[in-house]
């Protein structure tokens, strides 16, 4: 008989307050722990997928999807479900806020929406109703809509800061998992990672950026996921690489893309993305090289969203070459990692089909200001239709594989 290759272990962490040790595979997700090994199911799971929210539960503090969170990245912290506010003061206003403002009919997305509520109510003590409306806007709820959850956090909030309470929101000693932050086996919020396997390492390209040193190869990273597309584009190869290597006309062909200073190799910038309930707006910095013989360039960069404060790393290498009689095709490696609120997004599916109709749009979008049209330019990324539109390739995914 063979060994298991994925035998369970010990998980021990804290469970609204209390400690809990249950053996469970590394492959288990936190929302699997706490409803089937623990009991708590409170804990709702709808896409599984890290996008709707209902499986949203704190974790040191913080709201993470826990379908998309391994039980053993979360050993030694402080977890807590919607089983586990019971005598909290500001869980007990935003109760009887939703009951008196409607904000509920079949209750599903309602243990994640009181978790991120909680979230705002003590992280945003002056928030308004716009900021009420960008940081819901990672849970879906399907039959209430929102109005009546917004006016009951905003009810929750007035109160607060009428009865002055606003300030002692993060008040330390006030906090479950404070606690157990103090105590010595506490990490700090910034080292939990998800576990990822996409460290797979990129091809290297023999490339010489213009009279400088050879450019290091894209090396695997761990942490880091790898994607890879492709495009074509019916121009010839020099006139496509020629192009492509002026950034702003590279940024003008990427939806949501802008260049705000572009000197020598050095690139500042910013991408405003919006898919579905994902809204994140990076500014940062690149650097970019080209080495004209392989027609390969290679793009490293790192930005900051300015709404959830996430931080992405990327590097971006593309590769040209002419098809006979058709014009030129473009591979694309792209490597990156997500720190913060965003990366509960990065190891689902939903990301990589996502970056994959950028690219698409980029080629699109490239094929159609080569033939002279300067106007080609969806901005920003995403919105509705993309996510109706990768949801949609999905079912049909699925369904051409179903017997
Ligand atoms: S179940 Fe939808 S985000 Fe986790
Ligand atoms: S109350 Fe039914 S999904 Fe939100």
């Amino acid at each position: 008989m063979s060994a298991n290759p994925n035998p369970a272990v010990p998980i021990r962490l804290k469970l609204n307050a209390a400690p809990v040790e249950h053996l469970a595979t590394p492959r288990t997700h936190l929302a699997d722990f706490v409803r089937d090994h623990c009991g708590m199911t409170g804990t709702h799971l709808g896409c599984e997928h890290g996008v709707c929210g209902a499986c949203t539960v704190l974790v040191d503090d913080e709201p993470v999807r826990s379908c998309i969170t391994y039980a053993v990245a979360c050993e030694g912290r402080s977890v807590r479900t919607i089983e586990g506010y019971d005598n909290d003061p500001v869980m007990r206003q935003l109760r009887q806020a939703f009951s008196d403002e409607h904000a509920l009919q079949c209750g599903y997305c309602t243990p994640g929406m009181l978790a991120t509520s909680y979230d705002i109510v003590r992280r945003l003590p002056h928030a308004d109703e716009a900021r009420v409306r960008k940081e819901l806007s990672g849970n879906l709820c399907r039959c209430t809509g929102y109005v009546g959850i917004v006016r009951a956090i905003l009810s929750v909030l007035s109160a607060r800061r009428q009865a002055g309470d606003a300030e002692l929101s993060r008040n330390p000693s006030t906090s479950q998992s404070s606690a157990v932050a103090a105590s010595a086996n506490a990490q700090p919020w910034e080292g939990f990672s998800i576990v990822d396997s996409g460290t797979a390492a990129m091809p290297a390209p023999a490339a010489t950026p213009r009279g400088e040193e050879k450019a290091a190869p894209l090396e695997s990273r761990k942490g880091w996921t790898q994607m890879e597309g492709s495009f074509q584009v019916p121009f010839p190869v020099d006139t496509v690489w020629a192009y492509m290597q002026d950034p702003r006309r590279l940024a003008a062909c990427l939806p949501g893309a802008e260049v705000s200073e572009a000197q020598g190799s050095n690139v500042k910038g910013r991408i405003v993305i919006k898919f579905g309930p994902i809204s994140a707006a990076f500014a940062g910095a690149a650097d970019i090289t080209f080495d004209d013989s392989q027609r390969v360039g290679i793009l490293r960069g790192a930005g900051v969203d300015s709404i959830s404060k996430s931080r992405a790393k990327g590097d971006v290498l593309f590769r040209l070459s002419a098809i006979e009689g058709q014009g030129s095709r473009v591979d694309v490696t792209l490597a990156h990692s997500l720190q913060g609120p965003l990366a509960q997004f990065s190891r689902s599916g939903l990301v990589q089909d996502f970056v994959s109709r950028m690219i698409a749009d980029f080629g699109k979008n490239l094929s159609s200001r080569l033939s002279g049209d300067q106007s080609a330019r969806p901005a920003p990324a995403g919105g509705f239709s993309l996510l109706l539109s990768v949801l949609w390739q999905r079912i049909k995914r699925a369904v051409s594989k179903s017997p």
